[in-house]
């Protein structure tokens, strides 16, 4: 967007929010950060949407063995299991990977964001949204008053690229899932953020990222918030302002409140 662009939108935003909430100021910095920003909006309850069902599993045979439903013994840390997944073949994107994307972030997070699998930047580095998506999700995260790098823990459904950025089958995201459970169970995080339509699916077998998102659920007795998938938000702008109000009900789970200025 252009600057002169962007200065009206904030302008804009700025206008109709003072109009909405004379009390509420953002501050401009958390308005930079996300490019766009909205008021507040009253805290959600938790809700229990009848789920969706999965798309049946297909009828033919898969060409690999997805995970079996046994748990394996849950690694003892996030080094080990992190080393076990570098030798994965679970599925078919092992043999077109450059590097498996475990995930990254501070261990004892209690924010962990979930994203849907790597992409190209991702595959080059073996690390999560560290691309164009990567970026707005460091600014999301900033805006939110925790730094990417220190405080939250992510990762993504599938640890290995889809090619062409696909979205990942569903063989694939069964076949990673059980590394999925045992970071999360390592981690222990208060919240989690799932960013997109593809671990609203996998996770809580939910449909409707529309509909749902800014929603408290519940994944494994933790609470669960599904928003957009910052990719989406690059190609739809305007949609930044609803994730951003998404992200401000996370906040204030922390007691956090959007930064406002004196005066
Ligand atoms: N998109 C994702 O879902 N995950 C990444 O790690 C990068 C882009």
């Amino acid at each position: 967007m252009r600057k002169a662009d962007l200065f009206d939108e904030i302008i804009f935003r700025l206008r109709e929010s003072a109009a909405h909430e004379p009390t509420a100021q953002i501050d401009p910095d958390l308005l930079q950060a996300l490019m766009s920003a909205a008021p507040p909006r009253e805290e959600k309850k938790i809700i229990t949407p009848a789920p969706a069902p999965v798309a049946p599993a297909p009828e033919t045979i898969p060409l690999y063995a997805p995970e079996p439903p046994v748990r394996k013994p849950l690694a003892g840390s996030l080094q080990a299991l992190a080393q076990t997944v570098q030798n994965c073949q679970n599925c078919p994107l092992c043999s077109t990977r450059k590097n498996v994307v475990f995930g990254d972030g501070n261990p004892n997070a209690e924010l962990m964001f979930i994203g849907e699998g790597p992409g190209e930047s991702e595959d080059e580095q073996g690390l999560p949204f560290v691309g164009r998506a990567g970026e707005l999700l460091t600014r999301m995260i900033g805006a939110m008053g925790f730094d990417r790098w220190n405080d939250v823990y992510i990762a993504n459904i599938v640890k290995c690229r889809p090619p062409g950025n696909r979205n990942p089958e569903e063989g694939e995201a069964r076949a990673c899932l059980s590394y999925l459970d045992q970071q999360i169970e390592l981690v222990k995080p208060k919240v989690l953020v799932l960013l997109g339509a593809v671990p609203l699916l996998y996770l809580l077998n939910m449909r409707g990222i529309m509909r749902l998102h800014g929603n408290w659920f519940e994944y494994k007795g933790i609470k669960t918030l599904p928003t957009f998938h910052p990719a989406y938000l690059l190609r739809n702008p305007p949609m930044k302002a609803e994730a951003w109000k998404d992200l401000q009900i996370v906040m204030r789970e922390f007691g956090k409140t959007p930064q406002k200025r004196n005066g």
